[in-house]
């Protein structure tokens, strides 16, 4: 994998910030566009923009063309089948849609809907809705001391009266790598489901869904190279079709009456109501490709690597407390000791460094943190060395932020 050359394809690596070469650690929140992403979502406006499975003309024709194409590869991508590619807004959208059109429709009271303290606001808000109108229980599956969720807690955990197992499988702040296919396996053997949020898995590893045997997979484009608003929700077939629409409208029907009676096209197309997000679709093709071409188990390795020259040279600072020092993604979260992480941010963006603070849509995890808030850094394949060695030379500074800043 060549990081240099791959660097040229972003336009934004090119730019500066606060008057200094941008270097840019906040990966986990969203990831920056390759030329040809752009080009993709750009192409959709400039050549083809016309409505999709509605017209019969040549353009139309196109556009139907490149959404299977897009399908196809986004389905390569995590070796699933095309139908059970569903396209969505992201993650958040992906797991309502399991949580209303699913959770709502099968669980009763008394069900239990297992999380951790560590999942994102996306794979907790939509389960307490769920929980609400049922009556099912959510059950916070115990983390060890450093945040991390083992396969045995699932174990100690699980009841016959659960019903969904909704997990993270790289948790967005202390970026620990779950054994989902293990926890899948539990899951099945209790009679639940398991739903895996993939928003900080899928863009950085190789993604098998047929492997791990997880029921539904949600992941963002634009935490992958690709647009904003465009996402997808993996489902297997069978669950998909059991699934109701969280959405209902034009396209997803093959046929309704004056009476009510509808009969939904088969998934996906049962839950993609209304004119869809077609330029994004083209751009998360494009992104698809690219992560294939360049390889999702190479990146993974440079980003692991990267990730441990950047912990151990952090070590070596007393000012800096890192919380997920074995963690196994890219994901680095830490405070300068003594300076509200949004006063290190503010510090890190004054020398051109983009790293995101405050509680990352995880609040339950800063409880268990015991902090209000914490700095995050994360990378991506396109980071290099020479941008850590910066950002651990500013960490190494803001002990005395205040004196420094001003
Ligand atoms: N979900 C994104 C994050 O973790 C926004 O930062």
């Amino acid at each position: 994998m060549d990081v240099n050359k791959i660097r040229q394809d972003f336009p934004m690596l090119q730019q500066t910030m606060q008057g200094k070469p941008l270097i840019y650690l906040d990966n986990a929140a969203t990831t920056l566009k390759p030329q040809s992403v752009i080009e993709s979502t750009k192409s959709y406006y400039e050549q083809f923009s016309v409505n999709t499975g509605r017209s019969d003309y040549d353009l139309a024709h196109y556009v139907d063309e490149e959404i299977i194409a897009a399908r196809e590869i986004v389905a390569k991508l995590i070796n699933a089948e095309a139908e059970e590619v569903v396209f969505t807004s992201g993650t958040s959208m992906s797991i309502n849609m399991v949580a209303y059109g699913y959770g709502m429709k099968y669980l009763k009271k008394g069900d239990e809907i297992l999380i951790t303290q560590a999942e994102h606001a996306s794979n907790v808000l939509p389960w307490f809705k769920v929980a609400e109108t049922t009556g099912a229980v959510i059950k916070y599956i115990p983390l060890e001391e450093d945040g991390r969720l083992t396969v045995e807690q699932v174990e100690k955990t699980i009841t016959n009266k659960t019903k969904v197992v909704a997990l993270a499988q790289v948790t967005n702040v202390l970026g620990f790598l779950i054994d989902i296919k293990a926890i899948a396996k539990i899951a099945h053997k209790h009679g639940a489901i398991l739903v895996c949020d993939g928003a900080q898995s899928v863009p950085h590893m190789p993604t098998d869904v047929k492997d791990l045997d997880v029921d539904f997979l949600a992941f963002s484009g634009h935490k992958m190279l690709g647009p904003t608003g465009i996402g997808v929700l993996y489902g297997k077939y069978d669950l998909l079709k059991q699934t109701d629409p969280f959405m209902t409208g034009g396209g997803q029907t093959a046929k309704f009456d004056l009476c009510g009676d509808v009969n939904f096209l088969a998934p996906p197309m049962k839950f993609e109501a209304g004119t869809q997000n077609i330029s994004g679709i083209f751009g998360l093709k494009t992104a698809a490709e690219y992560l294939l071409e360049v390889g999702m188990d190479k990146i993974q390795a440079y980003e692991e690597k990267l990730k441990r020259y950047a912990i151990s040279k952090l070590k070596k600072y007393d000012n800096i407390k890192i919380y997920n020092e074995n963690s196994e993604s890219g994901i680095i979260t830490f405070n300068i000791k003594g300076v509200p992480s949004q006063d290190a941010a503010s510090f890190f963006n004054s020398h051109g460094i983009a790293i995101r603070s405050g509680q990352h849509c995880a609040q339950v995890l800063i409880d268990f943190l015991g902090e209000v808030a914490t700095c995050r850094a994360s990378v991506y394949f396109y980071n290099t060395k020479e941008e850590i060695d910066k950002f651990v030379e500013i960490a190494s500074k803001a002990e005395d932020f205040l004196d420094v800043y001003f």
